[in-house]
């Protein structure tokens, strides 16, 4: 039997669809299975400053179908402190907190292997990001809403494209990983999709656009992966100087990419993981992620999924390059 008695749940690094999905299955499976539930306010900042409270089944009553986190994010510079974990350490000892669930992405996961590490501390982590970029897990929370948002103001985007005869560039997000833009694209019918996984030169853009711009509806949508330095901007201002006859417009997505209410897809992954990660205290279970793989749920040691790249299938470029002729 596990001496555990409560379970400190928090949120961190960017927000994602079904965080609060998440929230309010750890909630009720903790409660349902005797645990007492405490959510910490800010992810670690939360932790560091004694931000928590007791989570009743009424504070999540209502929470699936809302986007964002009723808990809040953060991401806390000081917990990357030992100060910062120590205080947290203490935080968890005040509130007889005996275990964590952090939800969140590669850095959150990240603080969680290194404060389970230090303090010995039984951590279980579920993958929440909209990049998708987590080795370990099929799906990351909040991915599939993130691509559908995507897809319908793409396809918003492609009625102006096509009205116009332009040829657009759209950023979206994803950090260092194509995930969002590779899929995105596909999924839109596109043209093409620059990903930070694979070099894309300028002929092989001419070449895409060539495609887009041949095509009886004389529009083309190129789907761009954010990046400091080539981003959609970039891409864009080079077509416009090389290509002078084309217009070109720029359309960066932002945030409204991370808001909205979860997909049904995200609030069933978001619950069974949840779940999963209650049965995982329960079991004895410690520093583990809760990853869904080929509709099993699995545990994945923190080392493993930190320290491993999530491996990008190229083929789907393919098949986006044979169905954009
Ligand atoms: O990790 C999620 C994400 O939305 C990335 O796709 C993006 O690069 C980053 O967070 C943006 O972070 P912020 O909201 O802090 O600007």
């Amino acid at each position: 039997m596990s001496k555990i008695k409560t379970i400190g749940i928090l949120t961190s690094g960017g927000d994602a669809p079904g965080m609060n999905a998440a929230i309010r299955a750890v909630t009720r499976a903790g409660i349902y299975n005797g645990f007492k539930i405490k959510g910490i306010y800010r992810g670690y900042e939360g932790l560091i400053h004694d931000e928590v409270k007791e989570m009743t089944t009424e504070d999540v009553s209502g929470i699936i179908t809302r986007g964002g986190t009723i808990l809040k994010t953060a991401r806390s510079k000081e917990f990357m402190t030992p100060e910062g974990k120590q205080k947290a350490f203490e935080t968890c000892q005040k509130e007889e907190i005996d275990a964590l669930i952090i939800i969140g992405g590669n850095g959150s996961l990240t603080g969680a292997r290194e404060f389970a590490r230090e303090y010995d501390f039984p951590c279980i982590g579920l993958p929440g990001t909209i990049d998708n970029d987590v080795y370990g897990t099929d799906a990351t929370i909040g991915y599939d809403t993130t691509m559908n948002t995507i897809m319908e103001c793409v396809d918003r985007i492609r009625d102006t494209a096509n009205s116009h005869e332009r040829i657009f560039f759209v950023e979206v997000m994803g950090r260092d990983a194509g995930f969002l833009a590779q899929n995105c694209a596909i999924a839109c019918g596109a043209e093409a999709a620059i990903v930070p996984e694979e070099v894309t030169d300028f002929d092989q853009l001419a070449a895409f656009m060539g495609r887009g711009i041949r095509k009886s509806k004389k529009s083309c949508i190129v789907i761009v992966s954010e990046s400091p330095k080539c981003g959609a901007m970039f891409y864009a201002d080079r077509v416009k100087k090389e290509f002078p006859e084309y217009d070109v417009r720029v359309s960066i997505l932002g945030h409204l990419q991370r808001g909205g209410s979860p997909s049904a897809r995200d609030r069933i992954l978001a619950s069974w993981m949840g779940v999963a990660a209650v049965e995982a205290v329960l079991q004895g279970q410690r520093n583990v992620m809760i990853g869904i793989r080929n509709n099993d749920s699995v545990l994945v040691p923190f080392s493993e999924c930190i320290r491993t790249d999530k491996r990008f299938d190229k083929r789907l470029l393919t098949v986006l390059d044979e169905l954009s002729i």
